[in-house]
């Protein structure tokens, strides 16, 4: 399969790429680095990467900026910034794919354990990700041509807690090839309209 990966470098999107690079032909897309750059907030520059992709099989997102900070703290652009980035962002690689995924292809999402698991200044995550986890329910049910939506909603990675595991008291962390693993079957398999929960 020919598949868009958008964010590849962070953990998650590695444990992507080292799931998925072995058995398909990847395209990495990435704001500053990559095949192609992108801005996923931002329509247009969604639109100019499918017009330089052409026709892809599936899209996996593993990107998606939100601010971390005290609830009372917080000002409406601050909070804005999660879904404007991580909730829209990944919603215009979708709006904007439909006519550019091959039938019966498939879109993959990333939210994250805050909505069901919260943790100090995390406010902004846990909304970011309980949006995404109602617009793959709502969406999924109106996708045409057999296209399929799921999202992977990951805890803490392991490779990730040298840098988060602080703000994550008493969490598990996931081993991050099982994280890798879900993604395969949202992409590889036939599930949609998941909230893939993998811990
Ligand atoms: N790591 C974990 O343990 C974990 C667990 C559960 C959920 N999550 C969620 O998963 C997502 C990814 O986290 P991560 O830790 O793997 O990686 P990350 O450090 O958040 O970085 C992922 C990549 O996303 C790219 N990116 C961000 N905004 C973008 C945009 N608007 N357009 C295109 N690319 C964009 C960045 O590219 P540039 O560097 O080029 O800007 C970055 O390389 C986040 O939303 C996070 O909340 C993470």
């Amino acid at each position: 399969m020919k598949i868009i990966v958008v964010g590849f470098e962070g953990d998650i999107g590695k444990a992507v790429c080292k799931e998925l690079g072995a058995r398909h032909d990847l395209i990495l897309a990435g704001r500053s680095n990559g095949d192609i750059r992108v801005d996923m907030a931002d329509r247009a520059s969604v639109d100019a990467m499918y017009t330089k992709t052409g026709i892809v099989d599936a899209v996996v997102s593993t990107a998606g900026d939100v601010h971390f900070g005290l609830l009372f703290e917080f000002t409406e652009e601050t909070f804005m910034l999660g879904l404007q980035n991580k909730v829209m962002g990944q919603v215009n690689l979708v709006l904007a794919g439909l006519s550019a995924v091959a039938d019966a292809g498939s879109f993959t999402l990333t939210s994250g354990v805050l909505d069901r698991d919260p943790i100090r200044m995390g406010a902004a995550a846990a909304t970011a990700n309980g949006a995404l986890g109602g617009f793959v329910v709502g969406a999924a049910i109106e996708m045409p041509r057999q296209l399929r939506l799921n999202v992977v909603s990951p805890g803490l990675l392991d490779v990730s807690a040298p840098r988060y595991g602080a703000w994550f008291p008493g969490h598990e962390t996931v081993p991050s090839e099982r994280v890798g693993r879900a993604y395969a079957k949202s992409v590889e398999g036939a599930i949609t309209g998941q909230v893939m929960i993998v811990e």
